[in-house]
């Protein structure tokens, strides 16, 4: 390799050369993107990851570089010098940035030679993704997705340089773990040496960094993986990427959220150079479900959720009376749509569905009159009442749900999106940044009937909540917030709990035994008898606002070597079997194989 590149030192990358650098000698290096022979002439599109840059193999003047030149093919990987030259005039490609000039080569190194690559590695790649991701180093190559890790990169500095000059120490913490309660399945690894042991991998490192606290670091910072064996979608992956942050002496959640805010403007101003207000809106969790029907609202669009249990509760529809009676009738109105086909409104409905409600019912504002399947329940004077609630007017189509108020909303707020992406609704040219306040601190499972922590349970209630804490927890608001960007969770956090006697009120609500409690969190629970500043802190997810700072809708473009929907890697083909004699050191047996698993085959 020493002796390919012996005499030849790059003298700046393929991308960055201009008309200034016009009568230079210079020497570049890459990989070819495309190549033209045109007989007398050759042309090579030469590729790094700041651009392309053209490669010129004139036969008249250099008879044996351009002989040399014949030989190339896509993606091999060459090194050249030459003279940069203007091009000529029917020859400028005002697509590219280096596209008014070309280099006239005198010296040709082919460093390595490529096979034709299993996908032509251009950015309108036709490729299926499965086999982008079996050779997911070749997608890289692509330009698009360089430059999502090239603002991964601007991202990640921008955090780093605002959180250093706010006094903020980047600490690392380990992988190997115990389990923490972030709430999804843990990834485990056996221990070898402690047999029917393992250690856990961190879903978050919120323990960790609360011990921080209480060991006295005062502002601690890290840019780390976190690990949640959960069903993945398109804004999640198995491992992904937190900038997690830790502050002492605050009780305020103001304090902690100025921090987040700074950090955020600090990264839209070095990424897209746009000045966020030093503040961003704020807005309730009651009143966010209550509009928008979501705890992420998109508040890019309006489509807002209206409460009409008080004007149907007596109509005579029994799903609507028995919904009064055990939770709500709510709607949204869709502007102008009376017109929506009944496969538009049932496929509204199959939504809902997912929620636990049976069906949407609707009422459209024709010309011509009502026309809902509902109507002969309602007199004139009702049916008015409901359509104003909602400010309806002729052409107006609302869609009605009901059922247990929780559904109503989740059901009603993914609707509500499904409408505004199909009837392009959203407006994409602003970035929509909000922080949902007042998080309800516990949730009620219906299934198992007990309570779990809505973040986690070192999660602080609100002081005046607290009353509530015994008899009324699922009163209790807590000191946490979301920061929602454009109707995607891109973090959140709390204040967390300082005071022993709170922490155990919160133990006994979520139903942990005195044992249960020694079992998880001992070492925790300990360390708070110690002395503990007031503490709190948040967590953005990187890949989120990679994605959202560069306009991609799924987290694999902005993740270098992700897992598939199923959490594989097609490229190293992980998850794999394991020596026998692995399994024999770790004493672990494996008891059955699926074989309708075998995704890689
Ligand atoms: P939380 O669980 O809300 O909080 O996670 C913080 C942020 O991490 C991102 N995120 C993910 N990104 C990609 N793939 C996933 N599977 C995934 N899961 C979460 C989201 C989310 O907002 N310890 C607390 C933070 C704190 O209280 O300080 C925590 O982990 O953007």
């Amino acid at each position: 390799m020493a002796e390919l590149l012996s005499g030849l030192t790059r003298t700046k990358m393929c991308g960055e050369f201009t008309s200034s650098d016009i009568g230079k000698t210079v020497t570049v290096m890459g990989f070819t993107a495309k190549y033209r022979n045109l007989g007398m002439i050759l042309f090579v599109d030469l590729r790094d990851r700041t651009g392309i840059v053209q490669l010129s193999f004139s036969k008249e003047k250099q008879p044996e570089v351009f002989e040399k030149s014949t030989l190339i093919r896509n993606e091999y990987v060459l090194a050249a010098k030459g003279i940069v030259a203007p091009r000529g005039e029917k020859n400028i490609n005002s697509n590219l940035k280096t596209g008014s000039i070309e280099i006239l080569v005198v010296d040709l190194r082919i460093i390595s030679e490529a096979q034709t690559p299993p996908f032509n590695i251009c950015d309108d790649v036709k490729a299926s993704e499965l086999l982008r991701l079996k050779y997911r180093y070749l997608d890289l190559r692509r330009q698009s997705l360089q430059k999502n890790f090239i603002v991964r990169d601007q991202i990640i500095k921008a955090a780093n340089d605002y959180l250093h000059k706010m006094g903020f120490l980047f600490l690392e913490t380990p992988f190997l773990g115990k389990s923490t309660p972030e709430g999804a399945r843990d990834y485990l690894v056996p221990s070898r040496l402690y047999t029917g042991k393992f250690y856990a991998l961190p879903q978050s490192p919120q323990l960790y960094k609360q011990l921080f606290m209480i060991a006295g670091f005062d502002k601690y910072y890290q840019i780390v993986k976190c690990f949640r064996d959960e069903d993945l979608r398109a804004n999640r992956q198995p491992e992904f990427t937190q900038i997690d942050v830790e502050m002492s002496f605050v009780d305020d959640i103001s304090e902690v959220m100025n921090i987040a805010e700074g950090l955020i403007s600090n990264i839209f101003r070095d990424t897209l150079s746009i000045k966020l207000p030093k503040h961003f809106r704020r807005i309730k969790y009651a009143e966010a479900m209550e509009r928008f029907g979501s705890d992420k609202p998109d508040t890019r669009f309006s489509l807002e959720l209206k409460d009409i249990t008080q004007i149907v509760k007596n109509c005579g529809f029994s799903i609507f009376s028995e919904a009064a009676k055990t939770g709500s009738v709510r709607g949204i109105n869709i502007e102008g749509r009376a017109s929506m086909t009944r496969k538009e409104i049932d496929s509204f409905s199959d939504i809902a569905k997912d929620f636990g409600i049976k069906a949407l019912t609707y009422i459209a504002i024709k010309e011509e009159g009502i026309t809902s399947p509902i109507s002969k329940f309602f007199d004139e004077s009702s049916l008015k009442k409901i359509t104003d609630a909602f400010n309806a007017k002729t052409g107006d189509i609302i869609l009605i749900a009901a059922g247990k108020t929780q559904s109503v909303f989740d059901a009603l707020g993914s609707v509500r999106l499904s409408i505004g992406k199909k009837y392009d609704l959203i407006d994409k040219s602003i970035y929509d940044i909000l922080w949902v306040t007042h998080f309800p601190l516990f949730e009620y499972d219906e299934a198992e009937k007990r309570l779990y922590a809505k973040h986690h349970p070192f999660t602080s209630p609100l002081n005046e909540d607290l009353k509530y804490m015994e008899k009324k927890p699922l009163k209790v608001r807590a000191k946490a917030y979301d920061l929602v960007i454009n109707g995607e969770e891109a973090g959140g956090g709390s204040i967390r709990i300082h005071s022993k006697e709170i922490q155990e009120t919160m133990f006994k609500s979520l139903g942990f035994s005195e044992s249960d409690i020694r079992e998880r969190f001992g070492f925790f629970v300990d360390a708070f008898q110690y002395g503990v500043p007031p503490h709190g802190g948040f967590a953005f997810g990187l890949d989120r606002l990679v994605m959202l700072i560069t306009g991609s809708d799924n987290i694999k473009d902005v993740v270098a070597f992700p897992k598939t929907q199923n959490a594989l890697c097609l490229m190293t083909e992980a998850p794999s079997s394991i020596e026998e004699e692995q399994l024999r050191e770790l004493s672990l047996k494996i008891q059955s194989i699926d074989p309708t698993l075998n995704l890689l085959s």
